[in-house]
């Protein structure tokens, strides 16, 4: 598929006004992707769990306006008008408009809530593009009602990546694949693909703890990373390894060997800091307590020969990753040893979700 296929077709005259509603969640990427070329094209292939109690709630509401030469919308987080996030959806809009035009002919007004609290160190960028991707397509449907489910879902994710590259790995359960790569059919550098292939039991119920080490706003923006990989001296073996790790995990994923799961999603998080650690400018965004819990998980790994493992955002906070079969102990460990390097003592129990859902509006 190319950006053409995203072009409007519809078939039905617009409503004159209406309201729909999504929850989307959030995901945790294995295989990271970190730098992009234009157009939110990432430089390398990623693979994320789709995770399940973090998520964004959105309802969209739309009436149809007099003029369209401007983008015309409110945004309230929490009930709260929520004038900073104002930006951030207007560059949306704008980079979206040529496919999904419509959204010049409407006054919108967004409500969105996380599940996770608002300042957690959580992105809720990717939750929250997805969740208003899938109410723009909520519209559009309205519009082309043949319109085929997963088309709907693609073109979602589309439109979901130019908001937030990870959001487009944030529609569908429970592994999903953004990025070309060779031996994963249908995979694009457009959109995020539900992993086609079989995936090991061992990974069907698979938990992650998020620690919540820094709860404070990050001092370096993503968009501000990924561009920090124009001209970074390790980018093309970075990109190539971030490719083989891909594949690797593909076999893994068939095979269920933890061991390897282990060592490559500890590897690939943190090859990501070590990225922005050899940044012009340089920038560290772990902190000492995330250095901690690394050390004790590793610690734990060594004494009990439990396959329970580490991963990172762009962040301090750290994901620990572990499979059903161990969840008591790891709990407990997560208890006993972990909990004091957290801010607070917070962290949020969350595992491998199914995916988005249409939220259902009350009738008045
Ligand atoms: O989607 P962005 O631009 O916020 O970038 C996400 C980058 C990482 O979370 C660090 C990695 C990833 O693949 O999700």
């Amino acid at each position: 598929m190319t950006e053409k296929d995203f072009l409007p077709k519809h078939t039905e005259a617009l409503p004159e006004s209406g309201k729909v509603a999504w929850k989307a969640p959030s995901n945790i990427a294995l295989v990271k992707y970190w730098g992009k070329k234009e157009n939110q094209i990432p430089a390398n292939p990623s693979i994320s769990f789709t995770l399940d109690a973090c998520a964004t709630r959105t309802t969209l509401s739309f009436q149809k306006k007099e003029t369209t030469s401007k983008f015309s919308f409110d945004l309230y987080l929490d009930g709260k008008p929520k004038a900073d996030f104002k930006p951030k959806i207007e560059v949306f809009f704008d980079r979206i408009a040529e496919y999904v035009p419509f959204v010049k002919e409407y006054h919108f007004v967004i409500e969105t809530s996380n599940s996770f609290p608002h300042s957690s160190g959580i992105a809720s960028s990717a939750s929250g593009m997805s969740a208003l991707a899938l109410c723009l397509m909520d519209l559009e449907r309205h519009m082309q009602p043949n319109m085929d489910p997963s088309f709907f879902m693609r073109k979602a994710s589309f439109l979901a990546r130019l908001g937030s590259g990870s959001a487009c790995r944030s529609l569908e359960g429970d592994l999903v694949v953004w990025g070309k790569h060779e031996s994963i059919e249908g995979s694009s550098n457009l959109f995020g693909l539900k992993y086609p292939y079989k995936v090991h039991d061992n990974f069907k119920h698979y938990h992650d703890t998020i620690l919540l080490v820094d709860k404070g706003e990050k001092q370096v923006s993503s968009t501000v990373g990924h561009n920090l990989m124009h001209g970074h001296p390790f980018a093309e073996e970075r990109f190539k390894q971030a490719y083989h790790n891909l594949t690797s995990l593909q076999t893994i994923l068939e095979s269920g060997d933890l061991e390897e799961f282990v060592k490559v999603v500890e590897s690939e998080a943190l090859t990501l800091h070590a990225m922005m650690m050899s940044s012009n400018p340089y920038f560290i965004l772990m902190k000492p307590n995330t250095l901690e819990i690394i050390n004790k998980i590793w610690g734990f790994r060594k004494e009990t020969g439990m396959p329970v493992c580490f991963t990172l955002d762009a962040g301090a906070n750290v994901h620990v990753l572990y499979p059903e079969s161990i969840k008591d102990s790891v709990i407990q460990f997560i208890q006993d040893e972990l909990v004091a390097h957290c801010d607070n003592g917070h962290y949020i129990c969350d595992r491998i979700g199914t995916g988005a859902k249409e939220l259902i509006i009350p009738k008045k």
